[in-house]
Order: structure tokens, then sequence, then C-alpha cells
């Protein structure tokens, strides 16, 4: 197993926490002082945000949606596309605006971005105005950084360079009452040529059965209807355990608790993508009837380029191989359009493979070259405005296919867990089908959070409309 955080090392890190609240209580004597903890990327960092506002709660922060007037702001930042630093600069010169009438007020950064040295650099340089900088191997510490700036540190900087570690049992706020993510497996070893978590995320660390089944069998027993396992490439889960188990046993064990409630995953790394999986999904009644299988592109060259480690024919064996065993398995999919020495007919190729799938919908990126990465230094001479056309040309593509997945679905009875207020009705509830596919239906006797059966009556490019059975 991973390194796992010491007991000792936990405790004393709960002392901090406890060390916060006395300092808040005593700073804070007519209000709770409130915090405001916003996480960028992936689930994985979603996750990691909860925990930050659980040590935050603990403390004794209350939490807000919003930054303005908060006492402490942390922005759990992503590094996987330049747009997505962007992002985070360009929403902590607001935050620096904020600091002016509260001069108070504490920013916080963690996450991948920082992970990086470059940009822990830049933020010392250029936003002196930020308090604390925390990188990813060292979350479980927040308590003690926390502590250490309530205590009169104006900075504090803490990245670490490691392979990562695990911290079992910190306090957790989660976003849902009905939803959760449940990490199994943290970093990853794959380094695809155009990734930077490899360098951000330290080595791939599977938590242990047990801890991964009793986290889940809570969540269950209180009344969770969606568990999602979450993983860079939740099927080499288990790869670093003494224990034997892999990702399939993993998914067969969680379908035998007892409950209502279905199970999700991601991200399946189709290089480790077996047919045992698909044995099981196909067995396992709580277990979603779809795979989310990035393939990234079309071509073998730009596949090896990518150190993906499949070939095309081997990714569409798996698909088909699902298709047969699943017959209402959905597929979706991850593509990088303008990976460097991509050209035209190349990008045709993920054209052919994507009509041949029929995805029920699709990200899809432009390359983003990160510093540090083996594809940052590869010849790149297609311009960015041609990438931008074989995107649009990706999308128009995608949507027809969109289209016809959706339409297949009329006259279905589907099982939907409706989790939202419809996004252009008041009077509806949005939710998704066991195959991931989005359901809008008239409000009537439905609840948030709970399941219904409805038939399926029309379709949308993008979504589906139901009617309660
Ligand atoms: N572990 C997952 C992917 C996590 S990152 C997997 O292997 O599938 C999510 C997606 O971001 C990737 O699948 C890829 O499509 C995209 N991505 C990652 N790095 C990128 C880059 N440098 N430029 C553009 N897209 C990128
Ligand atoms: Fe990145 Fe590849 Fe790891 Fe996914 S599998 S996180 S794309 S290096
Ligand atoms: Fe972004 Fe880090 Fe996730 S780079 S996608 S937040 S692992």
């Amino acid at each position: 197993m991973g390194n796992l955080v010491s007991p000792e090392e936990l405790l004393c890190q709960a002392e901090y926490m406890k060390k916060c609240e006395d300092i808040l209580k005593s700073n804070f004597s007519n209000r709770q002082p409130i915090c405001y903890v916003h996480s960028y990327g992936c689930q994985g960092n979603v996750a990691d945000g909860e925990k930050i506002k659980g040590m935050l709660a603990q403390m004794g922060y209350g939490l807000s949606n919003s930054a303005e007037g908060a006492d402490v702001v942390i922005f759990n930042t992503c590094a996987i596309r330049e747009n997505a630093h962007d992002r985070v600069y360009g929403n902590l010169g607001m935050l620096i605006h904020y600091k002016k009438k509260n001069p108070e007020m504490i920013i916080g950064l963690c996450g991948c971005m920082v992970q990086q040295d470059h940009v822990a650099k830049k933020i010392k340089d250029v936003f002196p105005g930020v308090n604390l900088v925390f990188g990813t191997h060292v979350i479980h510490k927040l308590p003690e950084f926390m502590y250490n700036i309530l205590s009169g540190s104006k900075k504090v900087y803490n990245i670490v360079d490691s392979d990562g570690v695990i911290a079992e049992g910190l306090p957790v706020v989660r976003e849902s009452k009905f939803k959760a993510s449940v990490p199994i497996s943290y970093g990853c070893n794959n380094f695809c040529t155009y990734c930077i978590v490899p360098y951000v995320k330290g080595r791939e660390r599977s938590r242990s059965f047990d801890s991964i089944y009793n986290e889940v069998k809570e969540l269950v027993d209180s009344g969770y209807k969606e568990i999602m396992l979450l993983g860079q490439n939740v099927n080499s889960y288990g790869n670093d355990l003494d224990s034997g188990v892999n990702f399939s046993y993993l998914l067969s064990k969680i379908n035998e608790i007892n409950g209502d409630f279905r199970v999700r995953f991601m991200t399946s790394h189709p290089k480790d993508a077996t047919k045992e999986l698909i044995d099981t999904i196909a067995n396992c009644d709580k277990v979603c009837n779809h795979l989310h299988l990035p393939v990234q592109c079309g071509s073998d060259k730009i596949l090896k380029a990518m150190n993906r480690k499949y070939t095309v024919s081997q990714y569409l064996d798996i698909v088909d191989y699902a298709k047969k065993k699943i017959p209402d398995i959905s597929f979706t999919s991850d593509i990088i359009v303008g990976f460097p020495g991509e050209i035209y007919s190349d990008f045709q190729e993920t054209l052919k493979l994507i009509k041949e799938v029929k995805y029920s919908s699709l990200f899809m990126f432009i390359f983003s070259p990160r510093k540090g990465t083996k594809a940052e230094l590869m010849y790149d001479p297609i311009p960015k405005e041609e990438k931008s056309k074989w995107l649009t040309e990706l999308i128009n593509c995608q949507n027809e296919i969109s289209a016809e997945v959706h339409a297949n679905c009329v006259g279905k009875i589907e099982r939907v867990l409706f989790d939202g207020i419809g996004r252009t009705d008041d009077n509806m509830l949005t939710g998704r089908t066991d195959t991931n596919l989005v359901v809008d239906c008239k409000r009537a006797n439905l609840k948030i959070g709970e399941f219904a059966d409805v038939r399926i009556i029309k379709a949308h490019r993008m979504a589906l409309i139901g009617e309660l059975v």
C-alpha cells in the first residue's frame, strides 16, 4: 500500500484543528467565521475539496457559496490545460480586490497547479496577497498551516516533492446528500506524453479494500443513492497492494452491499479494460451500464506518440465485447485534437472511430502543451486556427451521433436518479439514467435524490424527456 499518513500525524493535525477553533472563538466573538472553498478540475480534485471543507468546518468555519465576504478563501486548482491556469489567475485577481476591502482575509491556493515549481514561483512574485500555498501531498496538514497563519505568520508555503501519501479518516463535508464520490486510488503511473497529472499527483497508490468498502457501506447506510468510485485509472486498482484484490473484485463486493443504490466509476484506461471488467459490469445489478473509456485519438500513430499503450483495434475489441455482453451499455470518451504530429488524415481516423463506437457524449479538447511533459517539446507545426476547425468538425459529427443515441431511447422505460431542477424549466426535474443519459421529467410527485421509473417520450440532442410510469 502507498505511504499511509501515520495515526500520530493525523492526531497531531486534529490537535491543530482544536487550537484553530480556540483562536477563532476568541477572534470572532460575535459571529461565526466563514470560508469559501472552490475546486477546479476533475472529480478527484472536488473530493479533495470536500476534505478541505471538512477540516475547515471542524475548526469552526461556516461554509459560504461565495468568496465575497469570506474570511478564508481556498482555490483548489487544476493544471490539466492552459485555460485551467488562466481561470485561476483571473479569479485570483478578483480575490485580491476583495482583500483590499478586508485585509484580514486569508487567501489560500492548493492543488495541481501550485504543485508545479514555476507556478508557485509566479504566485510568490506576482500575487503577494496570497497567504497560503500548499501542494497536493500535504492537504492533510491544512490544520497546521491554518494554525501558523492564525497565530501570526503572514505567509505559509509548503510544497513537497513526493511520490504521494494516503491520508485516511479526514473529516469531509460532502456537496450532495445522495451522490458521493469515493476515491479508490490517487496519482498516476501512466505518463501519457501530453499529461501533467503524474507530475503533480505522484505515483499511483490504491486505498485498502477495507477503507473503500467501509466508506461505501457507511454512505449507503446513511441513504446515499449513487457512489462514484474515482481514480485516474480505476482499472489498475490494487496493482500496488499485496492483498491481490483488483477492480473487478472491488466492484463485485460493493455490489453485494445491501441497499437501493447504484455505482459508477471513472476513469477506465482502455489499456487495462479487461473482459473480466465487462463481465463484472454485466453481472452486477448495481454497477451502471456506462463506460467512460477515453480513447483520445483514432490514429495508431498518434496513440503511440501519446504513450497510450493500446491500438484502435484493441480498443474496438473491448467496445465490441461490451456491446455484446451489455446491449444497452453507453460509452463516453475524451478526445484530444491537434496532438503534435497529428495531420488531417489522423484526425479523420478519429471521426471514423467515433462513428463506429457511437458515444452518447464526448469531452473534446485542443492539445495544450504542459510544462515538463514529453509532448511539450514535440514538433507541432499545425496552427491553432486549423486545430480549431478540426474541433468544430468533431463537435458537429458528435452532435449527430449524440442525437441518434438519444433518439434510440424513445419508448424505453428507464430508472432515473433525479438530481436537480430542470435547466430550462422550473416545473421539471432533471436526472440520469443508469446509462448516464440526462432525462428531464415533469416534477409531479418526483423528488430530488430519489429514483423513479420513467418512460422516454421524446429525445433532444443531449437530453431525453420522460414521463413518470
Ligand atoms: N486519467 C484519465 C484522464 C484524466 S485528464 C485518462 O487517462 O483517461 C482528462 C482528460 O483531459 C484526458 O482524458 C485528456 O483528454 C485531457 N487532457 C489531458 N491533458 C491534456 C492536454 N495537455 N491537452 C489537452 N487535453 C488534455
Ligand atoms: Fe494523464 Fe494518462 Fe494518467 Fe490519465 S492515464 S491521468 S491521461 S497520464
Ligand atoms: Fe486537473 Fe489535477 Fe484533476 S490537473 S484534472 S485537478 S488531477
